[in-house]
């Protein structure tokens, strides 16, 4: 078990299985002057999100080491899976922090850090991250922004920050402040406000952990990454546009059965709420909970080497994604 949120915040109540109503914050709009970037760093250090400008798009931010936060990023967009997220550093040294560097990455870096060039690299050992921020993967994405108030909250705060675009699920992606207020107002802490976006598409996504691949076309052109690596990328397999999302990197070995009343012979036992099984994903039934610990739970009941049986989640809020995502390990296996 890592450090994930085991607790639900002090600062929050619990919210059981409900999604947070939209009003219940009052959205502070923060200047990237000194004082907007010292109070921004404060309140990702407990634990609530913030949205800020990259030089591609708006970001949702939480700090990448604390599992409730992570969560509540997918709540507050309402997402209904989870796709592992790009954690976002001041620079190349702190990368280094949380990732197996390589000599592509190297020279990929080198030519176009900070910018719009996410990496995606094995997980270095002791790197705290949420295992919610990598959907339980043992690589992970990371990018360090060019857009100088990115750069100075990131310094500012001293940690990774996790951040998709700071947009509902399903709506346009947000290249000003007020598009994220328009989106979100009422449900995260704080917008910082420095105006549009320049680039206005998402980080070019390039995995590295192997032959270099474009995984998600943005900011950079491919061919400029070509360039920079002196020979052609390879190319994503077809149809795999989140590659996260890969069946076969989230099936147990055995057998999972979900909505599970009762165990049956041989089976471990996930349990949820009132129903205890032999771990829980969580005791009171807290869904920001269950999501922090999803993946180190998937990856202990794996050890166990026996048939899997998961307590029913309730089908609201994060209890989607987590379910979309049970579904996906229960799936029948691919080749
Ligand atoms: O421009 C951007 O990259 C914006 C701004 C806010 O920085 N961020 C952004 O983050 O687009 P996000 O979290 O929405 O991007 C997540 C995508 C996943 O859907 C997946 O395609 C890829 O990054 N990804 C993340 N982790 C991965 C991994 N371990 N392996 C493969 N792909 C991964
Ligand atoms: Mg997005």
């Amino acid at each position: 078990m890592g450090q994930d949120g085991m607790q639900p915040r002090p600062s929050q109540p619990e919210r059981g299985v409900t999604m947070r109503p939209a009003m219940d914050l009052s959205t502070e709009i923060l200047r990237a002057d000194r004082g907007g970037i010292a109070r921004a760093a404060a309140l990702l250090a407990q634990g609530a999100l913030v949205a800020f400008p990259t030089e591609t798009v708006y970001g949702l931010g939480g700090d990448a080491q604390n599992g409730t936060a992570v969560a509540d990023i997918f709540a507050t967009k309402g997402r209904p899976s989870f796709n592992p997220l790009i954690i976002h550093v001041a620079d190349s040294d702190a990368a280094q922090q949380f990732v197996i560097w390589n000599d592509t990455a190297e020279v990929l870096t080198a030519a176009y850090w900070p910018g719009p060039l996410t990496i995606v690299l094995p997980l270095r050992d002791g790197h705290g991250l949420s295992s919610l921020v990598t959907a339980g993967l043992s690589t992970v994405a990371v990018r360090v922004p060019a857009h100088p108030a990115a750069t100075a909250l990131l310094r500012e705060f001293g940690g990774p920050v996790a951040a998709p675009s700071a947009n509902p699920s399903g709506k346009i992606s947000p290249t000003t402040a007020a598009h994220v207020a328009a989106g979100l107002s009422g449900r995260i802490a704080a917008i910082l406000d420095e105006g549009p976006c320049a680039v206005g598409l998402e980080s070019t996504i390039i995995g590295l952990d192997g032959p270099a691949t474009l995984l998600r076309a943005g900011g950079i052109p491919s061919e400029a990454v070509e360039q920079a690596l002196g020979h052609p990328l390879a190319q994503a397999p077809e149809g795999i546009t989140a590659p996260g999302q890969l069946v076969s990197h989230y099936a147990p070995d055995a057998p999972m059965r979900l909505n599970a009343r009762e165990v049956r012979g041989d089976e471990v036992m996930l349990g949820f709420g009132a129903s205890a099984g032999d771990m829980t994903l969580s005791a009171s039934g807290n869904l920001h909970e269950a999501a922090a610990r999803l993946f180190d739970m998937l990856h202990m009941l794996n050890a166990y080497k026996r048939p899997i049986a998961v307590a029913p989640i309730p089908e609201t809020g994060l209890g989607r994604a987590i379910n979309d995502r049970l579904r996906r390990a229960a799936a029948p296996r691919q080749a």
